[in-house]
């Protein structure tokens, strides 16, 4: 297998030399049917990238050779996927994407979901109640990395789907700002905690969990503030010691890695909010997302384009990185998520059975909203002399209060992916110059050639049908996909993250030697700067 892949790679980088050449002539814009996917909830135009027909049919069956479906269905199968952790990978269970699984798993994610609706409902209608008989007015959810970014990402960009009046809050970071900031504004008898952490071990989620129970304690008599605390966790023995009741522990499985966990108790805070309804669309759509993902062919599969592309250009053309750029503003913080999803999952250089290599296995993912990022980082993108490929997001149907507004965002989305496929050519700046800026004085050579731009910069185009609960989790479904498609093509195990165990034991052994005003044992200077009395 290994030496058909090698045989193909080899194919495909003629295809990258062939289509390098022929941008040059011009001749790569393409109107073909092949260069668009449409779902039900998200139109996907490629259109505007570096390849030919011949160059997509060779990627696709890169994805062939690697079973890429296959494969998919053995991780929702239930079988131990996650070599060096030992676990398996069942993260699409809760969106009922099973393969070959007994029974006693199905009925879990049934009982699961059951327990979820429970709770929520319970906060929403008061029956759960504070610790002095007072209905909850705000929820906080405290939680960091995959216990946060997703369901904050989500709850923001369905805004328009809150169900009740109940406000949700966030707390991730570990500089207390964040925290006091937030809790300041809250009332002690009418705030739920929910404290967000798979390990129950992650010391700035703890931290904060300690700083909102002495706050809500610092009150007066309060012996029962622990009615005002939810544990989303596996790991049950820390949470009670905190002080949870059991009851009101979410279990976050096992199997299901943090990063993946959105789909789970880890969104009670979201769930809360929109309703265990609204979130059920959510899980639907991501459902959906998974079943293009397996039955579709390769070169009509979104995430496994999405995929190969950035392969493609990760190899051939030299690019580190993958810029995303959602043009709604709601959908703004989708980059915070996608980015763990694909940096923590395929930032490696050890293969699945530990080998080490040395070729771009992850992508640096970054971005912001489009509107925004034009006026600081689109010069670059459009003139720098690094390679960088993006994806453009847009939503189509948004409420019609917004919908003039929205045809002026729509108009500065296709603009931009337009200009950086096609360029400005030299005859085109010309006439510019002529029109705006011949009466001012300039040098007109100097701004004519400025004026022009290359082109052929790829982008990928993704029209999205609205911004509901189907459509997103359609959306983030195919981003978790690619990702996973990405360590296929690297091979590497992308349920795993080792490389981030490190930092936190040196951390905390610093903050030992911080507390007893000790040297650290390497003799940092830093450090001896940050204890000394005189800086
Ligand atoms: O340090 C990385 C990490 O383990 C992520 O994988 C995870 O999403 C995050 O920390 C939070 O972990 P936990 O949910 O266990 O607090």
């Amino acid at each position: 297998m290994k030496k058909i892949f090698l045989n193909q790679l080899k194919n495909i980088k003629k295809d990258s030399l062939r289509c390098k050449k022929n941008l040059l002539k011009n001749n790569l814009f393409k109107n073909n049917n092949s260069f668009y996917i449409e779902t039900d909830y998200i139109f996907f135009d490629f259109s505007r990238n570096i390849i030919d027909l011949k160059t997509l049919n060779n990627l696709s069956s890169l994805a062939e050779i690697l079973e890429v479906k296959n494969n998919f269905k053995n991780i929702c199968s239930g079988n131990i996927t996650n070599k060096s952790e030992n676990k398996k990978t069942l993260h699409t269970a809760m969106r009922g994407t099973l393969f070959n699984l007994d029974k006693a798993i199905k009925d879990e994610v049934i009982d699961y979901k059951k327990n979820l609706r429970e709770i929520s409902d319970n906060i929403r209608s008061g029956k759960h109640k504070s610790f002095n008989g007072k209905k909850f007015t705000d929820v906080v959810s405290i939680g960091i990395g995959g216990s946060h970014f997703g369901t904050k990402m989500v709850f923001e960009a369905l805004n328009e789907y809150r169900v009740n009046k109940i406000n949700l809050h966030f707390i991730s970071n570990l500089d207390a700002t964040e925290a006091n900031e937030v809790l300041s504004n809250l009332n002690k008898d009418t705030t739920l905690f929910v404290i967000v952490s798979k390990s129950f071990k992650t010391s700035e989620t703890l931290e904060n969990a300690k700083l909102a129970k002495n706050w809500l304690k610092k009150q007066g008599n309060r012996k029962n503030v622990m009615k005002n605390f939810i544990a989303v966790t596996h790991n049950f023995e820390e949470a009670i010691k905190f002080g949870v009741d059991e009851r009101l522990i979410i279990d976050v499985w096992d199997s299901v890695g943090g990063r993946y966990s959105l789909w789970t108790g880890v969104s009670i805070g979201l769930i809360i909010s929109i309703g265990f309804k609204n979130f059920s669309k959510f899980l639907d759509g991501a459902a959906l997302g998974d079943k293009h993902f397996y039955s579709k062919k390769y070169s009509k599969n979104i995430p496994v384009i999405m995929a190969l592309l950035s392969f493609y250009y990760s190899r051939f053309f030299g690019s580190q990185s993958h810029l995303i750029l959602p043009y709604d503003y709601s959908l703004r913080l989708i980059v915070d998520h996608v980015q763990q999803v694909e940096m923590e999952s395929n930032g490696k250089s050890l293969d699945i059975n530990g080998k080490k290599f040395s070729n771009i296995s992850g992508n640096i993912v970054w971005g912001s909203n489009g509107i925004v990022l034009q006026h600081s980082i689109f010069q670059l993108l459009h003139q720098g002399n690094i390679f960088i490929p993006s994806d453009f997001i847009i939503s189509k149907n948004v409420s019609s209060r917004k919908k003039d507004n929205h045809h002026k965002v729509f108009s500065n989305f296709l603009a931009h992916i337009e200009t950086l496929n096609k360029g400005f050519s030299k005859k085109e700046a010309d006439d510019l110059y002529e029109k705006k800026y011949s009466k001012k004085g300039l040098d007109k050579e100097l701004v004519v050639k400025n004026l022009t731009l290359a082109g052929n910069r790829p982008a990928n185009a993704f029209l999205l049908k609205d911004i509901s609960p189907e459509t997103l989790g359609m959306l983030l479904s195919f981003y978790e996909h690619k990702t996973y498609v990405l360590g296929l093509l690297s091979d590497v195990n992308s349920f795993d993250q080792w490389g981030v165990e490190i930092g936190k034991i040196m951390a905390k052994d610093i903050y030992k030697d911080i507390k007893s005003s000790k040297d650290n044992k390497n003799g940092s200077v830093l450090l001896k700067k940050y204890l000394s009395k005189k800086f």
